[in-house]
């Protein structure tokens, strides 16, 4: 529940990425504070949700963690559409999956909501050893294409709470009106009907 004073903010969040980077992780991570060396890939998509406080709201995020396998590609529009924020995952160990990130970007640019919130997460950071994608190629990435950056570890939680923190501050402030949507709704003007909430602008 929200503390008096604070709004509630429900916000539809996908994981993007290719197989294996650690999506499940980073949510399993989040949610429950756990990491499985043996983490089963998804199937479909899984379907979570965690509440975080930050400054002066309470965000509620529904999360899509989506299966990467190239079988299941065409049904991602299902859970991009409409969602507040997305984090692409990449695994830092693995040149062919910030590829295959960088496509994703350009899906959600192209078909997502122009004013997603968007994340690019460098995933295995503790794997330093067997690193091949630089966090400066990242960054400059992610700088040019208007995501915000960081590399995260799953396993040992480094940036876990960081990523859905930052994704949460950066959500657009709005009213505390119930949203059953999942959608973020944008402040209406002033003599809007006031039973049509302007949503924010989606998708074809
Ligand atoms: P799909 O569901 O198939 O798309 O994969 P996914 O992106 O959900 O990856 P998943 O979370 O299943 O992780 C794949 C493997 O990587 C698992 O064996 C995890 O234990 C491992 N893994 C995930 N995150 C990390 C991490 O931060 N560090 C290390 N060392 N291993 C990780
Ligand atoms: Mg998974």
């Amino acid at each position: 529940m929200a503390t008096a004073g604070n709004k509630s903010i429900n916000a539809k969040l996908v994981l993007l990425g290719d197989v294996g980077t650690g999506k499940s992780s980073l949510v399993l991570r989040f949610v429950k504070g756990q990491f499985i060396e043996f983490q089963e890939s998804t199937i479909g998509a899984a379907f979570f949700s965690q509440t975080l406080a930050v400054d002066d709201a309470n965000v509620k995020f529904e999360i899509w963690d989506t299966a990467g396998q190239e079988r299941y590609h065409s049904l991602a529009p299902m859970y991009y559409r409409g969602a507040a924020a997305a984090i692409v995952v990449y695994d830092i160990t693995n040149q062919a999956s910030f590829d295959r990130a960088k496509k994703w970007v350009q899906e959600l640019h192209s078909q997502g909501n122009s004013n997603m919130v968007t994340a690019l997460a460098g995933n295995k950071a503790d794997l330093l050893d067997a690193r091949t994608v630089s966090t400066e190629e990242a960054k400059a990435y992610a700088q040019k294409n208007g995501l915000f950056f960081m590399e995260t570890s799953a396993k040992n939680a480094s940036n876990v709470n960081d990523i859905f923190n930052e994704i949460a501050k950066r959500l657009p402030r709005l009213q505390p009106s119930p949203n059953p949507s999942g959608m973020v709704l944008v402040d209406r003007p002033a003599g809007a009907a006031a039973d049509r909430p302007a949503t924010a602008s989606c998708c074809s």
